[in-house]
């Protein structure tokens, strides 16, 4: 059976038939505007009800609080409606949020007038041009790479790099292409109908994303296997030795600067890991053992002295 010969999946409504008209910039922030005009609560996340779509954003939130001083300024790029911005206004000084569209910018400070301390940027799509260097200690980014050109996501990364405090964080998620679940939605738009009406949607894996990541300054300190990431704003760019031991990512080019950093991590870890075993051996030997009760005893006996004076 040919391809074309099938039944294939045809949209039922219409932000389903929702389509890009080019590739360019002015096209993806035609797409975005039309959603907010059709449903944005939808387009920006499959909820059975409003109700559950305000509550969704607690997950998110919550996992940058740790990262977040309570006299701390935040960023979420492609912030929609404020769904995940709404929650971390009572966590810190100074919430920001900068999306493509205009229309859910509109929205979203229609929503979030009763929070002072929530700002809202209409962006050009693909920097963040608006904020000054080391402005902020978390920057987030959820349920957007996905529709972006990788150029324009990794130009969203030097960005994040430049606008972070030293040791700030980023914390975002990409779809991973090597998951079956993932790839199963990977295969939704596979179908004939997108290749006429193209949906920007775009999968990744841990390689090409720690590859980016890294290659815009960042430590990646953390790497969920649905590819959430958590990157650091250090000097030296790099991958934590967890990560790097787990994956395939010596994939990443041999020689490179990343390379050795994680081999010399490698190394100063198991460094660590003898003088440790070496320091219990020390304290294990009889004679040494003898002396520590020696000296515990002695200074008992000084200090009951001392209390009898
Ligand atoms: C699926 S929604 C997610 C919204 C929000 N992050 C959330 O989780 O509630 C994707 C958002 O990314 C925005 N977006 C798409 N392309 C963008 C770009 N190049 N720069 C900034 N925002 C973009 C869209 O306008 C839309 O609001």
């Amino acid at each position: 059976m040919k391809l074309s010969d099938a039944d294939h999946w045809e949209p039922e409504t219409a932000l389903a038939r929702l389509a890009l008209a080019g590739q360019d910039l002015a096209s993806h922030r035609a797409f975005w505007d039309r959603a907010a005009e059709v449903d944005a609560i939808r387009s920006i996340a499959d909820q059975e009800s409003d109700q559950s779509f305000e509550s969704s954003g607690v997950v998110d939130a919550e996992a940058v609080r740790p990262f977040l001083p309570a006299d701390g300024a935040f960023l979420e790029i492609g912030c929609g409606i404020g769904r995940v911005l709404q929650h971390l206004a009572s966590m810190c000084r100074e919430v920001h949020g900068l999306d493509i569209s205009a229309e859910m910018i509109k929205r979203g400070e229609e929503r979030l007038r009763h929070l002072p301390n929530v700002h809202l940027w209409h962006g050009n799509g693909y920097d963040l041009e608006p904020f000054g260097d080391e402005r902020f200690d978390v920057v987030y980014c959820g349920f957007v790479f996905q529709h972006l050109p990788k150029t324009t996501v990794y130009n969203y990364l030097l960005e994040t790099y430049r606008v972070l405090k030293p040791e700030g964080v980023f914390r975002f998620q990409v779809p991973n292409i090597l998951q079956n679940d993932q790839f199963h939605a990977f295969t939704h738009f596979a179908q004939p109908y997108f290749v006429h009406h193209p949906y920007p949607m775009h999968f990744y894996t841990s390689v090409e994303i720690v590859q980016l990541t890294t290659k815009a300054g960042f430590w990646v300190e953390e790497l969920t296997s649905d590819i959430v990431v958590r990157a650091r704003k250090r000097e030296q760019a790099g991958v934590a030795s967890a990560i790097a031991e787990g994956g395939n990512l010596s994939l990443l080019l041999e020689g490179d600067n990343l390379f050795r950093l994680q081999e010399r991590d490698r190394q100063l870890r198991e460094r660590n890991r003898l003088l440790e075993e070496r320091l219990e051996r020390i304290l294990r030997n009889p004679v040494m053992r003898t002396g520590i009760l020696l000296r515990n005893g002695l200074r008992r006996v000084r200090g009951a002295s001392r209390r009898v004076q």
